[in-house]
């Protein structure tokens, strides 16, 4: 498909894929998801999570054994595994300040202020709590990446029946100061996919909303 959808054509075009075609997502496809993803809102602008792009098979069938055992996870045209930032949050503020300050032309007083506004919300984070607040931001993310592979055309599959610390320990994660949150293989459903024809199970409106 070469043509990119809007947002509500995407969500209806979209589901999650359980099996994928042997077609690659091409080079300029896959960054120009990336990009899209990037552009995502984070807490403070600060985008604590890094997207790992797997392509070797090898790697891929490693990870089964902490997939459930879920094929799609091996066979797809890319996994990417969304990994929470872990380092230190003090040095995430202070680059975040530098390329603000290249970016913006922001004052040394402004910086100064919105440097300590930052950290008193986030610097006291324990590792637990830093992870559930980048996991947090991992997700925002990660919606902006199934609307926006929609968009080009791209099938996903968000995976959270997966175990994270099996994950960190074959893509040696922690050494990079990162932990593992969920995987989303792409790439083009398999014209056998069951899953493509589904019906969509939603609730209605009066479910979801409250108004108050
Ligand atoms: C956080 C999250 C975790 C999920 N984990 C899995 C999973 O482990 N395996 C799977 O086949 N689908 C998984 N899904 C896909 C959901 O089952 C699917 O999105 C949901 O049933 C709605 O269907 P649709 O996305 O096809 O519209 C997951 C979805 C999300 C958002």
């Amino acid at each position: 498909m070469n043509t990119e959808l809007n947002v509500s054509q995407s969500l209806t075009w979209r589901y999650a894929a359980r099996r994928f075609s042997d077609k690659k997502v091409s080079q300029t496809a896959l960054e120009q998801l990336l990009t899209m993803t990037g552009l995502s809102a984070s807490s403070y602008g600060l985008q604590p999570y890094k997207i790992i792009v797997i392509e070797n098979p090898k790697i891929k069938e490693s990870l089964l054994a902490h997939s459930y055992e879920q094929k799609k996870v091996a066979a797809n045209s890319h996994l990417l595994v969304l990994a929470a930032d872990m380092s230190n949050v003090v040095t995430m503020v202070s680059s975040y300040m530098q390329s603000l300050a290249k970016t913006t032309g922001i004052t040394a007083l402004q910086q100064q202020a919105m440097r300590e506004n930052m950290l008193a919300s986030l610097a006291n984070m324990d590792p637990e709590q830093q992870f559930q607040w980048a996991s947090a931001q991992v997700n925002i993310a990660l919606g902006t990446l199934l609307v926006s592979a929609a968009s080009l055309g791209i099938d996903s599959c968000p995976i959270g029946g997966i175990d994270g610390r099996g994950y960190d320990e074959v893509l040696a994660l922690p050494e990079r100061n990162l932990r593992t949150v969920i995987t989303v293989p792409i790439g083009y459903r398999h014209e056998d996919d069951v899953s493509a024809n589904a019906t969509k199970v939603r609730k209605a409106l009066h479910e979801l909303i409250v108004e108050i």
